[in-house]
């Protein structure tokens, strides 16, 4: 610790963060092997998060590294706009491997899941006017999404706070979300109450009428607010109201990609095919920024008409298929596939989900939900101080129990990565029981 206090930490403004809380007390991990960060004293940190969702497939793997060096070392950067490399369209061709249908032939690659939202929201508005339909321009999220921090995505998004200081983009509305502890609480997997909550879209297409609406965008699981669980059958009704109604639909699979349900995408899960899907963090396992939407050709085609010589999106990113992020997503894909990483994932699921109800019944416990490799726990908040459980919990996990969890307001979310053992769902928690009823 003595290490940590002596490093000047003052210039970095730190995402999401209490900076001045952390700067005080801070956390630091500098290395990462398999399952396990090392902090600054030298103890084992189990990752029960995957880093933030991104490192599927565990840290410091040697085929995404050595794709990543080797790479390095032959091409650093080549411009992407009219110009290209070659990787980069491996990479695309590479991804769509993994997309939940044929429809989908096509990859925009973006630097973050941020990037991949307002990406596909421009695309979802350009189509629209392509196709003639000139009036659909509004944009439909839900309650308590994240969709990042672009102004597109914070105006779909649900959350109050990151909104509050700033202006918003005016074409979009929400529907509610599916969140409901008096029904679902301590459901195992999908709740079985609350499909027709999808029938909140009907209200939002008869406020305004279907030809106003372009796009509608969900996270199959909402993640980072706090793993919020779709009832049965209710993204199958979104999809039949989308498509009725002439909606597209987005899913934002930023969270949900690349195996943490036992799939490639949580389309292929629930066996719902959205129009586009955003995604990136464990797109390379967290190892270089890099962000993706798939587009089914019928979109991308709408943008072709034109003269051939003239720029067909006026969009894209200096970054958008780095070199570096195109070997690994290659070498990362690679894994999943060699690994058997979701299927492994998938044999998982009900272990994971067993251990986590064993926790039913500890002090201030008021839900536990989980599908797949994700899982959550809600507690009740203290003195109606909300959030600050959670941030203790957190703290003692990560100090005490060299344990990293993630937590919402007083919600503890795990997504371990997917080479995670039983031992390790052991570990994580037992500890969850050790210090819940503590704090
Ligand atoms: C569903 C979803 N969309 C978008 C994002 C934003 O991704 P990024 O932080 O890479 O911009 C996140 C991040 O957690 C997410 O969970």
């Amino acid at each position: 610790m003595s290490n940590v206090k002596s490093q000047n930490l003052e210039h970095l403004w730190m995402p999401f963060s209490a900076n001045r809380d952390f700067k005080e007390n801070p956390r630091l991990m500098n290395e990462g092997r398999g399952m396990f960060y090392k902090k600054t004293d030298g103890m084992s940190v189990l990752d029960g998060t995957s880093g933030l969702w991104c490192c599927n497939a565990g840290h410091n793997r040697s085929h995404i590294v050595n794709a990543i060096q080797n790479q390095a070392s032959k091409l650093d950067y080549a411009p992407s706009f009219q110009m290209g490399h070659s990787l980069g369209f491996k990479a695309a061709e590479k991804l769509l491997e993994f997309a939940p249908s044929k429809d989908f032939q096509y990859v925009f690659f973006t630097n973050s899941g941020s990037e991949s939202v307002d990406t596909a929201l421009k695309i979802a508005l350009g189509y629209q006017q392509h196709r003639g339909k000139k009036d659909k321009k509004i944009l439909v999220g839900r309650d308590r999404a994240y969709h990042g921090v672009g102004f597109g995505g914070i105006s779909v998004g649900g959350l109050p706070m990151n909104k509050k200081h700033f202006s918003l983009l005016s074409n979009v509305d929400h529907i509610c979300n599916t969140h409901n502890l008096e029904h679902n609480a301590f459901s195992k997997g999908q709740p079985t109450w609350g499909e027709e909550m999808a029938n909140d879209l009907l209200r939002i297409i008869e406020k305004y009428g279907a030809e106003k609406i372009a796009a509608f965008i969900t996270e199959p699981i909402a993640g980072s607010t706090g793993v919020l669980i779709p009832p049965i059958g209710y993204l199958e009704r979104i999809r039949r109201i989308c498509t009725d109604n002439d909606i597209l639909l987005i899913f934002d699979e930023v969270i949900t990609g690349f195996g943490r349900l036992g799939s490639p995408f949580a389309s292929q899960y629930f066996n719902v095919i959205p129009d586009m899907i955003t995604c990136a963090k464990g797109l390379t396992s967290g190892t270089v920024p890099m962000g993706a939407v798939m587009i089914k050709k019928e979109i991308y085609d709408s943008f072709q008409a034109g003269d051939s010589k003239m720029i067909d999106l006026f969009h894209g990113y200096t970054y958008s298929a780095h070199p570096l992020a195109a070997a690994a997503l290659i070498a990362t894909l690679e894994v999943y596939d060699g690994e058997g990483l979701f299927e492994r994932a998938n044999g998982l699921a009900g272990y994971f989900e067993d251990k986590l109800h064993s926790l039913k019944g500890l002090d201030y416990l008021i839900d536990i939900r989980n599908l797949g490799l994700v899982g959550a726990i809600e507690m009740l908040p203290r003195n109606k101080k909300i959030g600050a459980r959670g941030y203790d919990v957190f703290q003692t996990a990560f100090h005490d129990e060299n344990i990293l969890i993630r937590f919402t307001g007083d919600t503890i979310a795990l997504s371990p990565p997917l080479i995670v053992e039983k031992s390790h769902i052991d570990q994580i928690v037992e500890s969850l029981r050790n210090i819940i009823p503590n704090n």
